[in-house]
């Protein structure tokens, strides 16, 4: 198919991208390089550097849309909520009408667990309430909304990708912001001596050793979802998944792993409480294995993080 992949010179955009190539598919990466690398863009795309409010330039005989762009950092989504609503729900309805206008009918969005807030029960399934505790959450929730009506009334086709923690590499592609706030990348930076230590974000939450759990996923299960989610894409319907490995892992969990994986010793800080953080996210990924045949390959948290030592280290 001719593809449209906007942020795919992002984390999770670039190693969709290089998949859909792998897999025989025409792509056109738009970024405007914001927070993506021009140098993450896969070999044998094409590339756009523009904002998705251009991204009407890029859509001409395209067929289907996965869209990554977007801000994605919690706490800033705070600090700055009108650029949250900005460029992930108005950016967003405008592609979806520049869409429209060149008669691209599917698209696959990249949602997230912040759309549920903190959980009533765990694992979370899709049908559970969506209470966003923060800017972003909220303005991702907004564009699920947004593309339930649009199913409903235009017949758009639509999948959306609710993601939990997403960490790992695909070869080269790994994880590189400018600001990391992410647990993984920040603990193996200890390990490459580019940090002292890491900070443990609290140890009064009330899980077995005090610190968050979380579902990881590796980015290559990650998208692999999306060429299944792809395939799925039906004009007139919108469906939601959740994207986790199904099991859960607290921050002193993945510390742990990440000195063995590393054989570095990696001093741990304890720290206070990071404001807005869930005790335990954890996700039921049983309806995108039962619908679309997904399957986690990479799930354990050893290879997940050994595969982004290796990205990291060149190891
Ligand atoms: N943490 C630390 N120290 C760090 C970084 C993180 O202790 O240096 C802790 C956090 O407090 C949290 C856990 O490690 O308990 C995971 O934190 P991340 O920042 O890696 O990930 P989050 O769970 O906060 O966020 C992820 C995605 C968001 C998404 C959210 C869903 O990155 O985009 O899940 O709630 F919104």
């Amino acid at each position: 198919m001719r593809l449209l992949v906007t942020g795919g010179a992002g984390y999770v955009g670039s190693v969709v991208a290089a998949q859909l190539i792998e897999a025989g598919h025409e792509v056109t990466v738009l970024d405007d390089l914001s927070t993506g690398h021009e140098d993450a863009v896969p070999e044998g795309a094409r590339f756009v550097r523009a904002d998705i409010t251009e991204a009407g330039q890029a859509l001409d005989g395209v067929e289907a849309v996965l869209h990554f762009a977007a801000k994605s950092l919690v706490g800033e989504s705070v600090q700055q909520p009108g650029l949250y609503w900005a460029n992930n729900l108005g950016g967003t309805l405008g592609l979806l009408d520049a869409m429209r206008d060149h008669g691209v009918g599917r698209i696959v969005f990249s949602s997230t667990a912040a759309t549920y807030g903190e959980p009533e029960r765990s694992p979370i399934e899709e049908g559970d309430p969506t209470r966003p505790t923060n800017p972003y959450g909220a303005s991702k929730l907004a564009v699920d909304t947004a593309l339930s009506a649009y199913a409903r009334q235009r017949g758009l086709g639509a999948v959306s990708l609710r993601y939990f923690n997403v960490a790992g590499a695909y070869g080269r592609f790994r994880e590189r912001h400018a600001v990391e706030t992410h647990l993984i990348p920040n603990v193996l930076k200890v390990a490459t001596g580019e940090r002292e230590s890491v900070s443990v974000f609290g140890t009064d939450y009330p899980t077995a050793d005090g610190t968050c759990v979380r579902d990881y996923i590796h980015v290559c299960d990650l998208a692999k979802a999306h060429l299944l989610a792809l395939d799925a894409v039906t004009p007139g319907e919108h469906r939601v998944y959740n994207l986790g490995s199904g099991a859960g892992f607290s921050v002193q969990e993945v510390i742990s792993v990440c000195r063995e994986v590393t054989g570095h010793e990696i001093p741990a800080v304890v720290g206070d409480r990071r404001p807005g953080d869930p005790a335990v996210l954890v996700a039921s990924s049983a309806r995108i294995q039962r619908e679309l045949g997904w399957k986690p390959e990479r799930a354990a948290l050893r290879d997940i993080v050994s595969d982004a030592w290796g990205a990291l280290s060149g190891k």
